[in-house]
């Protein structure tokens, strides 16, 4: 099993900390104080979790050098989907073409990568398909109450996409381990409501996400630590043997507790939340996709990847990095005015 190859795309539009003073009782300083965020982006309207999601996928297949017909399967991750139904897959499989390929979401809220990746991953090595593309897309802003400042801080929108294939023994890459964990009793703790929830009396409409900001950070440090260990352990890798960890881009906060608690050096763990926020299902792949441009993975590494998220849900995988041709992002930084950031 290897990754070939690695996409992201963002939303032009580009809301900063200063933007979100004026919609909120907040400061920049607060925001990047407790969460590292400088900045996120917010698509606009017909930017969709398909749109965003093709277009990472694109760069993902250019970057592996393969075609939309040669992909077997599509698994996404996303918690954001355009529709109940169809599956946010099936939109991306036709707009890329990929004619052969089957296609579902999965959701693990902002673990959806990880179940995503690791679902796709059993394919390639059980023989039900030669090439998969995974990806993970978000358009958390749908969801969001912009009046919640302990939320509408936070999150951002976004896509990112790998694509995975058979190797041979030969050549590096290789799914080390995975640990994928849930805890539904905690559920109450980051939530956003569906059809059969009808929102609870008194809250605005919605649904919106609902969040214990300070148990979910305690939940998650604890989760992401163990999780790694597991991981780790099951690999037969020591924390010294891993070259680079990307952690689900949640809370610089977070990051760094969970790195300090594994004996983690800094300069081993990638964030780039401070420019996205958390885009869910996103974070890992689009971190993932930037860390590669920066020449951050060689073939050989050992590469651990962390999530979290609402379920709760969480987990951790080590996987031997094979090697990937940069792709070029569509993620061009530019700062619209605010009356044009702000979702209706
Ligand atoms: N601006 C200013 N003040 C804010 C604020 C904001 N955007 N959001 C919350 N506050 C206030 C709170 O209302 C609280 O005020 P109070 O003491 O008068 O009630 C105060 O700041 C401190 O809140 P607290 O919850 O202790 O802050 P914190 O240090 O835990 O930071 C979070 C809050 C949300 C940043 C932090 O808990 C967090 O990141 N949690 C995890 C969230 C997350 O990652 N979720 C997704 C997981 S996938």
């Amino acid at each position: 099993m290897r990754i070939t190859g690695l996409g992201r795309a963002v939303p032009e539009q580009v809301l900063t900390n200063t933007d979100l003073e004026r919609m909120v009782e907040t400061t920049d300083e607060w925001i990047v104080e407790r969460t590292g965020i400088r900045e996120r982006h917010i698509a606009v309207p017909g930017e969709t979790t398909s749109t965003l999601g093709t277009a990472a996928a694109r760069a993902a297949l250019d970057s592996a050098g393969v075609s939309a017909e040669a992909i077997d399967l599509i698994v996404v991750g996303t918690s954001t989907p355009d529709a109940v139904f169809p599956a946010t897959a099936s939109r991306i499989q036709d707009a890329l073409g990929a004619r052969r390929a089957g296609a579902f979401d999965v959701n693990a809220a902002c673990a959806g990568f990880l179940a995503a990746i690791s679902t796709g991953m059993q394919f390639v090595a059980g023989g039900g398909a030669e090439r998969v593309l995974v990806v993970g897309a978000e358009t958390m802003s749908r969801i969001i109450d912009w009046t919640d400042r302990n939320t509408c801080v936070l999150f951002g929108d976004g896509a990112g996409a790998v694509v995975l294939e058979r190797g041979t023994a030969d050549e590096p890459g290789a799914l080390e381990s995975f640990v994928l964990r849930s805890d539904g009793s905690l559920a109450s703790l980051l939530y956003c409501g569906g059809p059969n929830e009808p929102a609870i009396a008194g809250s605005p409409a919605g649904p919106y996400i609902v969040m214990d900001g300070r148990n979910v950070f305690r939940q998650a440090v604890t989760a992401m630590t163990q999780a790694a260990a597991e991981a780790l352990a099951r690999a037969g890798l020591g924390v010294s043997d891993i070259a680079l960890c990307v952690p689900h881009q949640a809370n610089l906060r977070i990051v760094d507790a969970v790195a300090r608690n594994l004996g983690l050096r800094g300069d081993r763990v990638f964030t780039n939340l401070e420019r996205y926020g958390n885009t869910s299902s996103a974070s890992i792949p689009i971190a993932l996709s930037e860390a590669n441009d920066l020449g951050r993975l060689q073939p050989g590494d050992h590469l651990l990847m962390l999530a979290f998220g609402g379920g709760l849900a969480w987990g951790a995988m080590v996987v031997e990095w094979a090697g990937v041709r940069s792709a070029r992002p569509r993620d061009a930084s530019v700062h619209v005015p605010l009356e044009q950031a702000v979702p209706a």
